[in-house]
């Protein structure tokens, strides 16, 4: 009775706060990051349905800096999709690169089919070919789309995009918005793109990082804020191996949201660490002088052998403080998400191990359980069973853990969850160290693949499998 009371309380206070949100933000604060969207021509009102084309093209990256990058729609990073939540979404895609590719969804708890991994949920769409990929998207919040073909290579040289999934009843109280999409390539003197192979061997244990690091696409864009008032950032790390530990100068940052929608309830953090795959909704709101700049920075963040040694702090954008005076009287509206803990009691238990291993003529392989991808028994599961997966990260390198197409929520070490409570796809594992995550499949049967999201690494050998629902077959070599 009670509780009916408060939610349509809640509910009156969420549509009086939808009617009152107007921006806050000067004209044109967020043109020099805005993404392209994808154009929808279906006139169905629950149906997205758009054209993603893969092909070469130029793209400038910063005043004057042109690069030949693998694109879609022939920009880094691809157009934005912007869907609501329970829309359909179908993608007709074709594949103009050299090389054969596919498109997965990263986040999203789709059908197999649909899960673009190639010879495992679909055929590699081969040079020249298409492919329609055509879902339900169920669930509000940041996702993204990438290769899984050559994913480091095809990554890196910028193929990447942000797919946002908005639910209308979600209020979070903040009119500007804007998708941030971090990532990096690598350029060399003579405007080509750096060689997905360089460093040979040891490149691939570290993870090439590219040279330059882009937000949407661009180096160092500026985006304008006018004091006091609220901006929404969904922000992305799109990056095939660079961690991002952004840092505003001793603005606080409110994270809101992560991979899987909002949290349980907000948290305020001073820098805002996002490992490669993770997604961010934060509320940044600028007490800056009216006039000023402000430099969002990246710091170094230790994730293994050489990721800080002679490392400096990197530029991501400017936010430059418009010169109105501040506005007042805007406060963070209580945002609360009700998220049910995945009871770990009856859980199988499944215990791997990251790996790295030095072949005799001297070359590395990483591995699950000291076994590389290619000759990996798939882990099994029931559709309905709920597993507790301790991964210990033998290495001496960070791995970003992602488990394709089901959430998980994050244990400590005692076996508790971790608070607040949010739906997360992928996990930092820190060097030398052990993650718990709790996971409760459904009934999406199907090979569901899971790696390191540093994409050297997956490639060099730490991914594996997982089959729910799908009868044991003996890969016995
Ligand atoms: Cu973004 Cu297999 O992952
Ligand atoms: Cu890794």
């Amino acid at each position: 009775m009670l509780r009916s009371a408060k939610s349509i309380l809640d509910a009156m206070i969420a549509l009086a706060l939808a009617t009152l949100l107007t921006s806050l933000q000067p004209a044109g604060w967020d043109k020099d990051v805005r993404l392209a969207e994808a154009v929808d021509r279906n006139p169905d009102p629950r149906i997205v349905e758009i054209d993603l084309d893969a092909r070469i093209a130029p793209v400038e990256v910063a005043p004057g800096v042109s690069v030949d990058a693998w694109t879609y729609n022939g920009g880094i990073p691809g157009p934005l999709i912007r869907v609501r939540v329970g829309d359909r979404l179908i993608v007709h895609f074709s594949n103009h690169l050299p090389q054969a590719t596919t498109v997965h969804w990263h986040g999203l708890r789709l059908p197999i089919q649909m899960d673009g991994v190639p010879d495992v949920s679909q055929p590699p769409v081969a040079e020249g070919g298409t492919f329609t990929y055509d879902f339900v998207v169920p669930d509000a919040g940041l996702y993204w789309y990438h290769p899984h073909v050559m994913s480091a290579a095809q990554v890196g040289f910028g193929l990447v995009g942000a797919l946002l999934v908005e639910d209308p009843a979600e209020q979070v109280g903040v009119a500007d918005e804007t998708v941030l999409v971090l990532s990096d390539i690598g350029i060399d003197n003579r405007g080509k793109l750096d060689s997905p192979d360089s460093g040979g061997s040891t490149g691939m244990a570290f993870g090439r990082e590219g040279s330059s690091v882009l937000v949407n696409g661009r180096v160092r864009p500026r985006l304008v804020a006018r004091s006091g008032a609220p901006q929404r950032w969904r922000i992305v790390n799109a990056a095939k191996s660079r961690f991002f530990q952004m840092d505003l100068d001793g603005q606080k940052i409110t994270r809101i949201g992560g991979d899987g929608g909002l949290l349980e309830h907000p948290v305020t953090l001073d820098t805002l660490l996002l490992a490669p795959g993770e997604r961010a909704d934060v509320i940044i709101t600028p007490t800056l002088k009216p006039g000023t700049e402000l430099e969002v920075l990246s710091f170094p963040f230790n994730r293994g052998y050489g990721s800080v040694e002679y490392r400096s702090v990197e530029q991501l954008l400017t936010l430059a403080i418009d010169k109105q005076s501040p506005y007042v009287g805007w406060s963070m509206a209580p945002t609360h998400r009700e998220i049910e803990p995945i009871s770990t009691a009856g859980a199988t238990a499944v215990n791997i191990e990251f790996t790295l291993a030095q072949r005799p003529e001297g070359t590395f392989e990483y591995g699950i359980n000291g076994v590389p991808f290619a000759k990996d028994h798939p882990i099994s599961a029931k559709p309905g069973e709920t597993q507790v997966w301790t991964i210990t990260n033998k290495t001496k390198w960070s791995h970003p853990f992602h488990l394709h197409g089901f959430f998980f929520q994050v244990l400590d070490d005692k076996g508790r969850h971790v608070q607040p409570l949010e739906w997360k796809d992928t996990v930092n594992v820190p060097l030398e160290q052990t993650v718990r995550v709790v996971v409760r499949y459904d009934d999406r049967a199907g090979s569901w693949m899971f790696h390191c999201h540093i994409l050297d690494h997956a490639d060099g050998g730490l991914m594996g499998m997982v089959d729910v629902g799908v009868p044991h077959v003996d890969h016995t070599h």
